[in-house]
Protein backbone atom coordinates (compact mmCIF):
# COMPACT_ATOMS: atom_id res chain seq x y z
CA UNK A 1 0.00 0.00 0.00
CA UNK A 2 2.85 2.52 1.24
CA UNK A 3 4.54 1.18 -2.20
CA UNK A 4 1.49 2.20 -4.02
CA UNK A 5 1.07 5.72 -2.74
CA UNK A 6 4.93 5.90 -3.13
CA UNK A 7 4.67 5.05 -7.18
CA UNK A 8 1.45 7.69 -8.11
CA UNK A 9 3.62 10.18 -6.50
CA UNK A 10 6.43 9.77 -8.17
CA UNK A 11 4.37 9.13 -11.51
CA UNK A 12 2.52 12.40 -11.08
CA UNK A 13 6.02 14.48 -10.10
CA UNK A 14 7.59 12.95 -13.02
CA UNK A 15 4.51 14.07 -15.18
CA UNK A 16 4.75 17.20 -13.85
CA UNK A 17 8.33 17.78 -14.04
CA UNK A 18 7.68 17.07 -18.25
CA UNK A 19 4.54 19.77 -17.96
CA UNK A 20 6.88 22.71 -16.97
CA UNK A 21 9.51 21.54 -19.34
CA UNK A 22 6.69 21.33 -21.67
CA UNK A 23 5.43 25.25 -20.88
CA UNK A 24 8.47 26.62 -20.73
CA UNK A 25 8.95 25.65 -24.54
CA UNK A 26 5.42 27.02 -24.76
CA UNK A 27 6.16 30.06 -23.12
CA UNK A 28 9.61 30.88 -25.53
CA UNK A 29 7.74 29.85 -29.04
CA UNK A 30 4.80 31.65 -31.01
CA UNK A 31 4.13 30.48 -34.60
CA UNK A 32 2.37 32.14 -37.41
CA UNK A 33 0.10 32.09 -38.69
CA UNK A 34 -2.19 32.12 -35.31
CA UNK A 35 -3.83 28.73 -36.41
CA UNK A 36 -0.11 26.84 -36.94
CA UNK A 37 0.03 27.99 -33.20
CA UNK A 38 -3.05 26.72 -31.96
CA UNK A 39 -3.54 23.81 -33.96
CA UNK A 40 0.29 22.72 -32.81
CA UNK A 41 -0.40 24.09 -29.11
CA UNK A 42 -4.02 21.97 -28.83
CA UNK A 43 -2.50 18.59 -29.52
CA UNK A 44 0.58 19.29 -27.17
CA UNK A 45 -1.64 20.36 -24.09
CA UNK A 46 -4.92 18.48 -24.78
CA UNK A 47 -3.25 15.65 -22.06
CA UNK A 48 -2.10 12.81 -22.74
CA UNK A 49 -0.37 10.32 -19.92
CA UNK A 50 3.45 11.72 -21.04
CA UNK A 51 4.43 8.09 -20.64
CA UNK A 52 7.51 8.62 -22.73
CA UNK A 53 8.45 11.57 -21.28
CA UNK A 54 7.99 10.41 -17.43
CA UNK A 55 10.14 6.82 -18.88
CA UNK A 56 12.84 8.75 -19.98
CA UNK A 57 13.26 10.76 -16.46
CA UNK A 58 12.63 7.51 -14.67
CA UNK A 59 15.77 5.75 -16.53
CA UNK A 60 18.08 9.21 -16.38
CA UNK A 61 17.11 8.82 -12.28
CA UNK A 62 17.86 5.30 -12.36
CA UNK A 63 21.23 5.88 -13.59
CA UNK A 64 21.99 8.89 -11.29
CA UNK A 65 21.17 11.44 -13.32
CA UNK A 66 18.76 14.30 -13.44
CA UNK A 67 15.75 15.15 -15.28
CA UNK A 68 16.99 18.21 -16.53
CA UNK A 69 19.70 16.26 -18.34
CA UNK A 70 17.21 14.86 -20.74
CA UNK A 71 14.57 18.01 -20.06
CA UNK A 72 15.22 18.58 -23.88
CA UNK A 73 15.43 15.64 -25.42
CA UNK A 74 12.07 14.15 -23.36
CA UNK A 75 10.09 17.28 -25.29
CA UNK A 76 11.73 15.92 -29.11
CA UNK A 77 10.35 12.85 -28.33
CA UNK A 78 6.98 13.84 -26.84
CA UNK A 79 6.58 15.89 -29.65
CA UNK A 80 7.14 13.91 -32.30
CA UNK A 81 4.92 10.97 -30.23
CA UNK A 82 2.09 13.89 -31.04
CA UNK A 83 2.69 14.34 -34.46
CA UNK A 84 2.53 10.66 -34.78
CA UNK A 85 -1.22 10.54 -32.69
CA UNK A 86 -2.24 13.49 -34.84
CA UNK A 87 -1.12 11.97 -38.19
CA UNK A 88 -2.78 8.54 -36.89
CA UNK A 89 -6.11 10.03 -36.71
CA UNK A 90 -6.45 11.42 -39.64
CA UNK A 91 -8.96 10.01 -41.98
CA UNK A 92 -6.23 8.61 -44.30
CA UNK A 93 -5.15 6.60 -41.73
CA UNK A 94 -7.66 5.48 -38.79
CA UNK A 95 -10.04 8.23 -38.94
CA UNK A 96 -10.46 8.94 -35.35
CA UNK A 97 -12.97 11.77 -34.44
CA UNK A 98 -11.37 12.22 -30.57
CA UNK A 99 -8.25 12.24 -29.31
CA UNK A 100 -7.41 12.43 -25.36
CA UNK A 101 -10.59 13.30 -24.82
CA UNK A 102 -11.11 16.26 -27.05
CA UNK A 103 -11.77 16.42 -31.22
CA UNK A 104 -8.84 15.15 -32.55
CA UNK A 105 -6.76 17.97 -34.47
CA UNK A 106 -8.33 17.60 -37.83
CA UNK A 107 -11.81 17.80 -36.37
CA UNK A 108 -10.82 20.78 -34.66
CA UNK A 109 -8.61 22.42 -37.37
CA UNK A 110 -9.40 20.70 -40.56
CA UNK A 111 -7.41 17.71 -42.59
CA UNK A 112 -4.99 20.42 -44.16
CA UNK A 113 -4.08 22.11 -40.74
CA UNK A 114 -3.74 18.93 -39.17
CA UNK A 115 -1.28 17.82 -41.35
CA UNK A 116 0.67 20.54 -41.13
CA UNK A 117 0.50 20.87 -37.09
CA UNK A 118 2.20 17.14 -37.13
CA UNK A 119 4.62 18.54 -39.88
CA UNK A 120 5.66 21.21 -37.84
CA UNK A 121 6.01 19.36 -34.27
CA UNK A 122 8.25 16.89 -36.63
CA UNK A 123 10.46 19.40 -37.49
CA UNK A 124 10.58 21.43 -34.24
CA UNK A 125 11.37 18.51 -32.53
CA UNK A 126 14.26 17.66 -34.89
CA UNK A 127 15.61 21.18 -34.44
CA UNK A 128 15.53 20.22 -30.48
CA UNK A 129 17.62 17.26 -31.68
CA UNK A 130 20.05 19.09 -33.36
CA UNK A 131 20.76 22.00 -30.23
CA UNK A 132 20.94 19.12 -27.82
CA UNK A 133 24.00 17.78 -30.10
CA UNK A 134 26.52 20.55 -29.54
CA UNK A 135 26.57 19.47 -25.67
CA UNK A 136 28.65 16.61 -27.21
CA UNK A 137 28.99 13.02 -28.53
CA UNK A 138 26.93 11.28 -25.48
CA UNK A 139 24.03 13.93 -26.73
CA UNK A 140 24.74 13.22 -30.01
CA UNK A 141 23.90 9.04 -29.68
CA UNK A 142 21.07 10.10 -27.88
CA UNK A 143 19.31 12.38 -30.52
CA UNK A 144 20.77 9.91 -32.93
CA UNK A 145 18.40 7.21 -31.72
CA UNK A 146 15.34 9.20 -31.45
CA UNK A 147 15.40 10.28 -35.00
CA UNK A 148 16.22 6.69 -36.15
CA UNK A 149 13.67 5.04 -33.79
CA UNK A 150 11.16 7.70 -35.78
CA UNK A 151 11.60 7.19 -39.17
CA UNK A 152 11.47 4.93 -41.94
CA UNK A 153 13.10 2.29 -40.05
CA UNK A 154 11.06 2.98 -37.06
CA UNK A 155 7.87 4.37 -35.88
CA UNK A 156 7.26 5.05 -39.78
CA UNK A 157 7.41 1.63 -40.80
CA UNK A 158 5.13 0.25 -38.03
CA UNK A 159 2.96 3.14 -39.37
CA UNK A 160 2.95 2.14 -43.21
CA UNK A 161 2.47 -1.24 -42.27
CA UNK A 162 -0.27 -1.49 -40.16
CA UNK A 163 -2.01 0.50 -43.16
CA UNK A 164 -1.02 -1.76 -45.73
CA UNK A 165 -2.51 -4.87 -43.86
CA UNK A 166 -5.52 -3.09 -42.71
CA UNK A 167 -8.47 -5.18 -44.49
CA UNK A 168 -6.25 -7.37 -45.76
CA UNK A 169 -5.69 -11.38 -46.05
CA UNK A 170 -2.41 -13.22 -45.27
CA UNK A 171 -0.93 -11.76 -41.98
CA UNK A 172 -0.18 -13.38 -39.14
CA UNK A 173 2.35 -13.29 -35.95
CA UNK A 174 5.28 -11.87 -37.59
CA UNK A 175 3.60 -9.16 -39.57
CA UNK A 176 2.36 -8.37 -36.21
CA UNK A 177 4.85 -8.15 -34.16
CA UNK A 178 6.87 -5.90 -36.87
CA UNK A 179 3.53 -3.45 -36.71
CA UNK A 180 4.08 -3.54 -32.98
CA UNK A 181 8.00 -3.25 -32.51
CA UNK A 182 7.81 -0.17 -35.35
CA UNK A 183 5.24 1.64 -34.52
CA UNK A 184 4.61 1.66 -30.99
CA UNK A 185 8.17 0.12 -29.30
CA UNK A 186 10.66 1.97 -31.22
CA UNK A 187 9.26 5.32 -29.72
CA UNK A 188 9.64 3.36 -25.84
CA UNK A 189 13.01 2.10 -26.97
CA UNK A 190 14.00 5.93 -27.35
CA UNK A 191 13.12 6.67 -24.33
CA UNK A 192 14.44 4.33 -22.46
CA UNK A 193 17.74 4.68 -24.09
CA UNK A 194 18.59 8.40 -24.74
CA UNK A 195 19.61 8.39 -20.67
CA UNK A 196 21.49 5.63 -21.40
CA UNK A 197 23.50 7.12 -24.09
CA UNK A 198 23.55 10.60 -22.49
CA UNK A 199 25.40 8.89 -19.38
CA UNK A 200 27.40 7.43 -21.67
CA UNK A 201 26.63 4.07 -20.64
CA UNK A 202 28.39 0.75 -21.66
CA UNK A 203 26.94 -1.09 -24.79
CA UNK A 204 25.96 -3.76 -22.56
CA UNK A 205 23.61 -1.28 -20.72
CA UNK A 206 22.69 0.18 -23.53
CA UNK A 207 21.31 -2.96 -25.14
CA UNK A 208 19.44 -3.94 -21.81
CA UNK A 209 17.73 -0.55 -21.93
CA UNK A 210 16.74 -1.56 -25.55
CA UNK A 211 15.37 -4.59 -24.70
CA UNK A 212 13.42 -3.11 -21.48
CA UNK A 213 11.91 -0.77 -24.04
CA UNK A 214 10.84 -3.27 -26.67
CA UNK A 215 8.85 -5.75 -24.39
CA UNK A 216 7.17 -2.43 -22.85
CA UNK A 217 6.46 -1.36 -26.22
CA UNK A 218 4.72 -4.90 -27.17
CA UNK A 219 3.20 -4.76 -23.54
CA UNK A 220 1.70 -1.15 -24.20
CA UNK A 221 0.76 -2.35 -27.46
CA UNK A 222 -1.12 -4.77 -26.53
CA UNK A 223 -3.06 -3.53 -23.44
CA UNK A 224 -4.03 -0.49 -25.76
CA UNK A 225 -5.80 -3.00 -28.28
CA UNK A 226 -7.40 -4.80 -25.26
CA UNK A 227 -8.67 -1.15 -24.18
CA UNK A 228 -10.34 -0.72 -27.82
CA UNK A 229 -12.79 -3.77 -26.53
CA UNK A 230 -12.88 -3.42 -23.11
CA UNK A 231 -12.19 -0.03 -22.00
CA UNK A 232 -14.38 2.84 -21.83
CA UNK A 233 -14.37 6.69 -24.09
CA UNK A 234 -13.72 8.39 -20.52
CA UNK A 235 -10.77 6.53 -19.71
CA UNK A 236 -9.30 5.97 -22.73
CA UNK A 237 -10.11 9.46 -24.33
CA UNK A 238 -10.77 6.89 -27.96
CA UNK A 239 -13.68 6.03 -29.67
CA UNK A 240 -13.64 2.34 -28.36
CA UNK A 241 -14.64 -0.24 -31.07
CA UNK A 242 -12.37 1.44 -33.56
CA UNK A 243 -10.14 -1.67 -34.73
CA UNK A 244 -12.84 -4.19 -35.52
CA UNK A 245 -14.28 -1.71 -37.52
CA UNK A 246 -11.63 -0.97 -39.82
CA UNK A 247 -10.03 -4.09 -39.65
CA UNK A 248 -7.22 -3.57 -38.35
CA UNK A 249 -4.25 -5.89 -37.53
CA UNK A 250 -4.89 -5.72 -33.65
CA UNK A 251 -3.39 -8.11 -31.30
CA UNK A 252 -7.02 -8.72 -30.46
CA UNK A 253 -8.07 -9.04 -34.37
CA UNK A 254 -5.57 -11.89 -34.59
CA UNK A 255 -5.12 -13.35 -31.38
CA UNK A 256 -8.80 -12.64 -29.59
CA UNK A 257 -8.73 -10.79 -26.59
CA UNK A 258 -8.19 -14.00 -24.17
CA UNK A 259 -4.98 -14.71 -25.73
CA UNK A 260 -3.59 -11.10 -25.51
CA UNK A 261 -4.18 -11.18 -21.88
CA UNK A 262 -1.93 -13.77 -21.72
CA UNK A 263 0.45 -12.11 -24.00
CA UNK A 264 0.30 -9.28 -22.08
CA UNK A 265 1.04 -11.25 -18.96
CA UNK A 266 4.12 -12.64 -21.01
CA UNK A 267 5.49 -9.54 -21.91
CA UNK A 268 4.32 -7.87 -18.16
CA UNK A 269 6.97 -11.03 -16.98
CA UNK A 270 9.54 -10.22 -19.32
CA UNK A 271 9.88 -6.35 -18.68
CA UNK A 272 10.26 -7.34 -14.95
CA UNK A 273 12.75 -9.92 -15.69
CA UNK A 274 14.55 -7.50 -17.16
CA UNK A 275 14.56 -5.15 -14.60
CA UNK A 276 15.53 -7.67 -12.30
CA UNK A 277 18.91 -8.18 -14.02
CA UNK A 278 19.89 -4.61 -13.99
CA UNK A 279 22.56 -3.51 -11.69
CA UNK A 280 20.27 -0.26 -11.02
CA UNK A 281 17.79 -0.17 -8.16
CA UNK A 282 14.46 -0.37 -10.23
CA UNK A 283 11.64 -0.26 -8.12
CA UNK A 284 9.82 2.57 -9.54
CA UNK A 285 10.05 1.07 -13.29
CA UNK A 286 8.66 -2.34 -11.91
CA UNK A 287 5.67 -0.71 -10.80
CA UNK A 288 5.32 1.32 -13.55
CA UNK A 289 5.21 -2.31 -16.02
CA UNK A 290 2.28 -3.63 -13.72
CA UNK A 291 0.80 0.01 -14.05
CA UNK A 292 0.47 -0.52 -17.71
CA UNK A 293 -0.57 -4.17 -17.69
CA UNK A 294 -3.56 -2.87 -15.24
CA UNK A 295 -4.34 0.34 -17.11
CA UNK A 296 -7.70 1.76 -17.86
CA UNK A 297 -6.38 4.40 -20.41
C1 LIG B 1 -1.13 6.05 -28.10
O1 LIG B 1 -0.13 6.36 -27.18
C2 LIG B 1 -0.52 5.45 -29.31
C3 LIG B 1 0.00 4.09 -29.08
C4 LIG B 1 1.24 3.80 -29.26
C5 LIG B 1 -0.90 3.04 -28.68
P1 LIG B 1 -0.48 6.83 -25.71
O2 LIG B 1 -1.56 5.94 -25.13
O3 LIG B 1 0.77 6.95 -24.92
O4 LIG B 1 -1.12 8.26 -25.96
P2 LIG B 1 -1.22 9.53 -25.01
O5 LIG B 1 0.06 10.27 -25.22
O6 LIG B 1 -1.40 9.10 -23.59
O7 LIG B 1 -2.39 10.28 -25.54
C1 LIG C 1 -0.75 4.20 -33.07
O1 LIG C 1 -1.30 2.96 -32.81
C2 LIG C 1 0.72 4.21 -33.00
C3 LIG C 1 1.23 5.51 -33.45
C4 LIG C 1 0.57 6.62 -33.49
C5 LIG C 1 2.60 5.57 -33.88
P1 LIG C 1 -2.89 3.01 -32.69
O2 LIG C 1 -3.52 3.49 -33.93
O3 LIG C 1 -3.37 1.71 -32.12
O4 LIG C 1 -3.05 4.11 -31.56
P2 LIG C 1 -4.42 4.73 -31.07
O5 LIG C 1 -5.27 3.58 -30.58
O6 LIG C 1 -5.03 5.45 -32.23
O7 LIG C 1 -4.00 5.63 -29.94
MG1 LIG D 1 -2.99 3.56 -35.95
MG1 LIG E 1 -5.08 4.99 -34.14
MG1 LIG F 1 -5.05 1.62 -30.69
Amino acid sequence: MRLDTNFKQKLESLRLAFEDVLSDYLDRTLFKPQILNESMRYSLQIGGKRLRPVLMFACAQMLGGKVQDVANLALALEMIHTYSLIHDDLPAMDNDDFRRGKPSNHRQFGEGQAILAGDALLNEAYLICFEECSKGKTYRNAALAICKNAGASGMIAGQAADLYWQGREGAGAAESEFIILNKTARMLMSAVSVPAYVYDADENIVALFNEFGKNFGFLFQITDDLLDVSGTFEKTGKTVGKDAKEQKLSTVNLYGAEKCRELADHYEGLCHKILDEMPFESAFLQELVSYVRNREG
